[in-house]
């Protein structure tokens, strides 16, 4: 077993690193404040190979595996988890999806533009009353022979207002429950596409969120994914890789608040000493040391098995439920060693703290990866 990186991967995580101390850092509370989505810095990520990094290079994409993916997710969600949202939303559901079960014309038409970043993915499952239960799907694709009518509505949906392609999943057979469920490829300026008011959310503000309304959506069927029926495995598939991604966010957004604690402790002084040096903030951090290098272990560990072509669902749940938990307990922890500086935002603590509470929610909330991790035990035991 072998933890030291390549210099490759260490050449990743740097390039990583520099973009979001120089380009990413600058805007970041402000774009918090605005709810302003940076698309100008999302390009500069394309450029850097970002947005499709295990798209294989016929394809457009840098052709790089999944740790490479992790390290690069890591190192942008510690300075700006809305932009790493968007990278992951991109990377793991979308090009992935298409990648590992499009059709050579799909790739050819959406595939490549994904990834050289000239347009931008989103994935469409979640509806209003289809979250964690996401066979419950009401929105519909009838078949019409050469083409389905879409209709119905998708909500909570990450990069909805900037995306041109939107892979969206909706019942065609309702009598064969999950096994009915089909996956389009729809663009988003599509007759009949209609994009909702941008969410006013917690966290994670810099990325755009909204619902999508589908009303008669001509979808012709050679953007339907797979055979008939397939759409719900598909994302159920894609949802094992995208959640690595969704852990390296959590990852990131911990080790991020970690070293601005770490940091702020050893400058501040109080009772005439560096905080640091009080066994109170001591304990702290390492324990937040301690928990960033175990999520770290899972999700390395869970990249690791994917890009084996081992069967990676439950590493990948694994280490979202531990990650997101890690992210949220440490950037409370942050908070509470910056005191009342870690209340304001120019200390960026409060920020992470609100940016970690959607990873224990998005692509699948906690409860759902303990779900899946059960299931995974159960079945192994038989
Ligand atoms: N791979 C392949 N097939 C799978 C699968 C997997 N990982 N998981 C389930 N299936 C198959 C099952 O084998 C079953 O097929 P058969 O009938 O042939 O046996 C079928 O799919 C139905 O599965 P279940 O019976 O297990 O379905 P369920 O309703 O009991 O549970 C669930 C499914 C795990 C709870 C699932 O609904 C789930 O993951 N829910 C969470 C949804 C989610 O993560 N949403 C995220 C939205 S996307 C997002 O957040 C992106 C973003 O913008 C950031």
């Amino acid at each position: 077993m072998d933890f030291v990186l390549s210099e490759e991967h260490q050449m990743i995580r740097k390039a990583a690193k520099d973009f979001a101390e120089q380009e990413l850092l600058p805007g970041v509370i402000d774009r918090d404040e605005h709810q302003y989505f940076p698309e100008e810095l999302i390009r500069k990520m394309a450029d850097l190979g970002f947005m499709g990094m295990m798209v294989r290079t016929e394809y457009g994409g840098a052709g790089l595996d999944t740790l490479s993916y992790v390290l690069a997710m890591e190192e942008i969600s510690k300075i700006d988890a809305s932009a790493a949202v968007c990278m992951s939303v991109n990377n793991s559901l979308v090009c992935w999806g298409i990648q590992e079960y499009g059709t050579e014309e799909q790739k050819q038409r959406y595939l490549t533009p994904l990834a050289k970043g000239e347009c931008l993915g989103a994935f469409l499952l979640s509806e209003p009353e289809a979250g964690s239960d996401a066979t419950a799907q009401h929105t519909t694709a009838q078949d019409c022979g050469d083409h389905y009518l879409l209709n119905g509505v998708k909500n909570w949906i990450t990069n909805a207002g900037i995306a041109k392609v939107f892979l969206v999943m909706a019942q065609t057979h309702p009598e064969r429950g999950s096994h009915g469920i089909n996956a389009f490829i729809v663009e988003s300026d599509w007759p009949g596409v209609k994009l909702g008011a941008k969410e006013n959310k917690m966290g994670i503000r810099g990325s755009d969120t909204r619902s999508v309304t589908f009303q008669d959506v001509k979808v012709p069927k050679q953007n339907r994914i797979g055979e008939d029926g397939f759409g719900f495995k598909f994302a159920m598939k894609t949802l094992e890789g995208g959640r690595i991604g969704i852990a390296a966010q959590a990852l990131g957004i911990a080790a991020g608040a970690y070293e601005r604690a770490l940091r702020y402790a050893t400058e501040r002084k109080a009772f005439g000493v560096p905080i640091a040096q009080h066994q109170a903030i001591q304990f702290k951090l390492a324990d937040m040391a301690t928990r960033i290098e175990a999520a770290r272990m899972l999700v390395w560990k869970a990249a690791w098995e994917k890009d084996q072509n081992r069967p990676f669902g439950l590493y990948s749940s694994m280490a979202k439920l531990y990650a997101s938990e890690v992210a949220m307990w440490v950037t409370i922890e942050a908070v509470q060693i910056h005191g009342g500086y870690g209340y304001v935002k120019e200390y960026h603590v409060e920020r992470m703290m609100r940016d970690a509470k959607i990873t224990q929610i998005y692509e699948g909330t906690s409860e759902i990866q303990r779900l899946v991790i059960s299931r995974h035990i159960l079945q192994q035991h038989g």
